[in-house]
């Protein structure tokens, strides 16, 4: 079966208006025709302008982050709803970054998943181990327990995409080889076909994140079982970020 691949740029603490609205822009640009879809996930403060900037093009936009209730006392968070009121369809979740900074848990992200789905987004759940637990031949493990507790009961193959994304790869320009990566995504396809099933595991998307550049996006895409690419560092130029979205082909 095969998969249309998914090429995300998660901007991070990046961006102001002007230089935001800007990349967008380069983006939208460059990435008509693309042979794969294309998500944009800047910081919460320009999601609008850059919706306004994405509107007519095919570039999808999301969040990094959401609460997992609807609206209420919760100072400074942002619920599923108001994402898709801002023009999002899909919200990260999960990302290292946020269970390192902010403690999240897996059931806060299995939560925050099972709320992004009921207010009709598409929640990119992201896992990966850290260095000490891959030299200590764990990285299976963990993926599986991450998996077990982030994934919710509500996840089909259209409202979720999994980013494996090791943690030890994330900014600093290490990653692992494309076979060592794609077998890791084989491992999360086959652990979730209990609950997605034969269908379901054939169409869902796995991305795979951490330092993909132009330079190793071609052989990293070139994987069965590599559905495309959750980009960091390499999100915030449009070139390079338009050089590994024409890497991706069906
Ligand atoms: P990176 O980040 O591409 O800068 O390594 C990827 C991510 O954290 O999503």
């Amino acid at each position: 079966m095969s998969r249309r691949p998914l090429i995300a740029g998660n901007w991070k603490m990046n961006g102001l208006l002007s230089d935001g609205t800007a990349l967008a822009q380069a983006v939208a640009q460059g990435g008509k025709d693309a042979p794969c879809d294309i998500l944009i996930c800047p910081p919460v403060t320009l999601l609008g302008a850059v919706k306004s900037v994405l509107s007519g093009s095919a570039i999808q936009l999301g969040a990094q982050d959401c609460h997992w209730q609807e609206k209420g006392a919760h100072t400074g968070d942002i619920s599923p709803q108001m994402l898709v009121d801002v023009g999002c369809s899909h919200v990260i979740l999960g990302h290292s970054e946020r269970r390192a900074d902010h403690g999240e848990t897996d059931s806060q992200v299995a939560q925050k998943a099972s709320a992004a789905h009921q207010a009709g987004l598409i929640a990119v759940i992201c896992v990966g181990e850290t260095e000490a637990q891959r030299d200590a031949g764990d990285t299976m493990s963990v993926i599986s327990a991450q998996l077990d507790g982030s994934v919710p009961q509500s996840a089909t193959s259209e409202n979720t995409v999994i980013a494996y994304e090791p943690v030890w790869a994330i900014g600093t320009g290490r990653t692992p080889t494309a076979q060592e990566a794609n077998q890791v995504h084989a491992h999360i396809r086959a652990h979730l076909h209990g609950r997605l099933g034969d269908a379901g595991t054939a169409a869902l998307r796995i991305l795979y994140g951490g330092s993909m550049k132009p330079g190793n996006a071609a052989d990293l895409l070139a994987q069965p079982d590599i559905d495309g690419g959750l980009i960091g560092g390499a999100a915030l130029k449009a070139e390079d970020f338009l050089s590994i979205v024409a890497a991706a082909k069906a």
